[in-house]
């Protein structure tokens, strides 16, 4: 009996921006360990360059990029690069995303405002346009969000955030439905907490921590790791016949 192909992601070009740590980091490394030219990216290319090292380091296929996703032009110069490099993309993950103000939200400040929505919603809207435009002309791929539990049950003092990422879930249908007829694929990863830096704020401090532990019915925080094969089934051919779907992994917090 032979072990099912249905994971492998050889040949396939990925892109996975914020891939320079926490979620992102996991999930490119799990990408590039399942056959994928990962192309790993954040906005300092330093950070990214560790990472496609340790990559390659491990036998795999990766190539650094910087691309701040709040800059429409920068979004265009990675697309540019991408299609001189590689001609084509497969996979794409939107994962990079910004939380800058905790605060009531009655005290939303207009930076702040304008920064999460530029990051977290046209950051992720045209970088899905740009991707969409290349797997269309190369028969198909697959976009995942990684949207967040926010999008769904807004987080205490974090509400543009969260605005943002029910905006991300949305987005994922529209793409989802208006690019089927294009054999592209668009699904929603909704992490729960999980311990990257991002997040350092409400895991380092206990009196936050217990609160939400008191939620978690599995009663502790995500390791970035448990992200990544939820976003490896939504990259694969295991996903085939799924698309415009939320995939909560959150240890039961939504359910
Ligand atoms: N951690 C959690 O508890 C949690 C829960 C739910 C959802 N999420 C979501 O998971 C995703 C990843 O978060 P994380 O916890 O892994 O965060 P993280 O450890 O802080 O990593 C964020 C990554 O994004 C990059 N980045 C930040 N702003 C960027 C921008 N404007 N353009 C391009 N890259 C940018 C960072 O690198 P540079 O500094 O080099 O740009 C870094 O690689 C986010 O979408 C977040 O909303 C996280």
């Amino acid at each position: 009996m032979s072990k099912t192909q249905l994971f492998d992601l050889d040949g396939k070009i990925a892109f996975v921006s914020g891939a320079s740590r926490g979620i992102g980091e996991a999930i490119a490394k799990l990408l590039a360990q399942q056959g994928a030219h990962v192309i790993v990216s954040s906005r300092k290319i330093d950070g990214c360059q560790h990472v496609a090292d340790a990559i390659i380091a491990d036998g795999g296929k990766a190539t650094a990029i910087a691309c701040h996703i709040g800059e429409m032009e920068q979004i265009h110069n990675a697309f540019a690069q991408i299609r001189e490099q590689f001609g084509r993309l497969d996979i794409l993950v939107n994962n990079a995303a910004t939380n800058p103000q905790f605060c009531n939200v009655l005290d939303t400040d207009l930076s702040a405002f304008q920064k999460t929505v530029d990051v977290n919603i046209r950051g992720y809207f045209f970088m899905s346009i740009e991707a969409g435009k290349l797997m269309r002309e190369n028969g198909g791929g697959s976009i995942i969000n990684v949207a967040s539990i926010n999008g769904i049950s807004p987080g205490v003092f974090q509400g543009i955030y969260s605005v943002t990422k029910a905006a991300v879930i949305n987005m994922t249908k529209v793409f989802a439905k208006e690019c089927a007829p294009f054999g592209i694929r668009c699904n929603a990863l909704l992490p729960g907490l999980t311990d990257t830096k991002f997040a350092s704020a409400l895991v380092k401090n206990d009196a936050i921590l217990n609160m939400a532990l008191e939620q978690i019915p599995l009663k502790r925080v995500a390791a970035p790791s448990e992200m990544a094969g939820a976003v490896l089934y939504l990259a694969s051919d295991a996903s085939s016949y799924t698309t415009g779907v939320s995939l909560n992994v959150d240890g039961g917090y939504l359910s």
